[in-house]
């Protein structure tokens, strides 16, 4: 029989559509799951696509099914089952193979595994897939880590079956080891921020001017017309107007407020602690989803305090325009704290990520998609020592156009008791950076005074101490 050219393990959601996907694009691929029938299943309902997809019933079949050097997918749930699945499947491969995990791991998983097989002759690419069930079935944003040579080994497959922008496939190698998935992880830690300033916004029109999910929704349809055009906006609309088949009212009404994670959010916010870079925004959105889950202690506090939210009395026209104009200037920041984050990671890592190719392949694909993805790539583009979005011409301005919006809905939004915390992070994450003198003169002679930490002078080079009157 035909050897396929490329493998896939784990015939989930995910890995199913990345499978039809490969299969529509003329690859021809042998496919292996945990629970072996569905293999035969999955071929059975391939359709057209079932000629070019061989059922394997065990590992070894499958690498016996695949011509050398075989890539092989892992596509399962990140964590031990991945470990478990390369234990395996490195028994049936040899070297020169190529183990793909396509899975949200831990980036720091994946530097391991790298170095791991690396010593076995077996490469490894830790690859970031983003867009869901649709994207991997009809084309996501890939995001590759490896080593460049096994990447230009599989990069044909990849792009092929990878979103394009304006014909430009939205996949790329973006450096060593762990360089994919940690690239992965910051875009999904930029997806809870940008998700958690939808939702703010949504808690200003639904609780601040009382307005009903079927209301709210052609707002957030008439935003993709502008500027704020991407998939989460898009999809916020088409929630906002779904109905509930079981009581015939807004589906988003029915459904519990408290929001689930998986954990890239959290792995994103304590590198950009290890690293030192602020991304305030991303925390904020972060330990919003944390503090939704604890459903039971906010209904108490409730009942403690009250709710006390008050209506806005700001005429609806303006603040609407408002809402906007801040998203875009909410949205800003966060994206500027993940790119510095990821920036902030190239030295460290040895990654030297490069952030102008990173936003083309967001470009198309990937959940947080959007029309200000192509300016953020023509940013980065026009000068490579841009590291903070802030600081590109183009971003200057759209936020000394869009900041006054921010500022007013995160005030209004405070006097009415309704809290927008990603919003306000950007906010003030903004303000103290474009703060040439700030307060921490206050906090050195503190840290003077009770620890003799000494502090910098403005007009003496070297380390100084106060004039405290005791001994430090
Ligand atoms: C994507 C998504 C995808 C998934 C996340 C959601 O890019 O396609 O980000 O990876 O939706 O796992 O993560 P949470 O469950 O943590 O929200």
């Amino acid at each position: 029989m035909e050897k396929a050219e490329i493998g896939l393990i784990g015939l989930g959601t995910m890995g199913s559509s990345l499978a039809l996907n490969i299969a529509e694009k003329g690859h021809r691929i042998a496919v292996f799951n945990r629970t072996v029938s569905r293999v035969d299943t999955f071929k059975a309902e391939a359709g057209p696509l079932a000629d070019r997809i061989v059922p394997c019933h065990s590992l070894a079949e499958l690498a016996e099914a695949i011509r050398p050097p075989r890539p092989v997918i892992i596509m399962v749930v990140a964590g031990k089952p991945v470990d478990e699945q390369i234990a395996a499947l490195r028994e049936m491969l040899s070297a020169g193979d190529i183990v793909i995990d396509a899975g949200n791991a831990n980036f720091h998983d994946t530097v391991r595994r790298f170095n791991e097989l690396e010593g076995s002759g077996l490469a490894f690419i830790g690859m970031g897939v983003s867009g869901g069930k649709e994207g991997a079935r009809h084309g996501p944003s890939i995001m590759a880590g490896g080593t460049e040579e096994s990447w230009r080994r599989v990069e044909n497959v990849l792009t092929a079956i990878s979103a394009k922008f304006k014909g430009e496939p939205c996949a790329a190698w973006l450096g060593p080891d762990g360089a994919g998935h940690f690239v992965k992880t910051i875009h999904n830690s930029i997806e809870y921020a940008d998700m958690q300033m939808i939702a703010e916004i949504y808690g200003i029109l639904r609780d601040g001017l009382g307005m009903g999910a079927k209301e709210i929704a052609p707002i957030f349809a008439g935003w993709t017309e502008g500027r704020l055009n991407s998939y989460l906006i898009e999809i916020a609309a088409r929630v906002l107007g779904a109905d509930d088949a079981k009581t015939g009212e807004p589906v988003v009404d029915i459904i519990l407020d408290r929001a689930g994670q998986k954990g890239t959010g959290k792995w994103s916010v304590i590198e950009a602690q290890q690293l030192g870079i602020p991304a305030t925004a991303i925390e904020a959105a972060v330990a919003a989803r944390v503090l939704s889950s604890m459903k039971g202690e906010r209904l108490a506090a409730e009942n403690a305090y009250g709710r006390n939210v008050s209506r806005i009395s700001e005429p609806k026209k303006a603040l609407l325009k408002h809402l906007e104009l801040g998203l875009l200037a909410g949205k800003i920041a966060a994206y500027a704290q993940g790119f510095a984050v990821m920036a902030g990671a190239s030295k460290p890592f040895g990654w030297n990520l490069p952030l102008p190719t990173i936003a083309r392949i967001w470009r198309a694909g990937c959940i947080i998609r959007s029309q200000m993805l192509d300016q953020m790539a023509e940013a980065f583009g026009k000068d490579a020592a841009t590291t903070n979005l802030l600081m590109a011409p183009t971003f200057v301005r759209m936020m000394n156009e869009a900041h006054p919006s921010l500022r007013r809905i995160v005030a209004v939004a405070a006097e009415a008791g309704l809290p927008v915390p990603a919003l306000s992070s950007a906010l003030a994450y903004f303000d103290a950076y474009r703060q040439g003198r700030g307060t921490s003169n206050l906090i050195q002679a503190q840290r003077d005074f009770f620890g003799a930490h000494g502090f910098e002078r403005i007009d003496t080079p070297g380390a100084h101490h106060g004039p405290w009157g005791h001994d430090q």
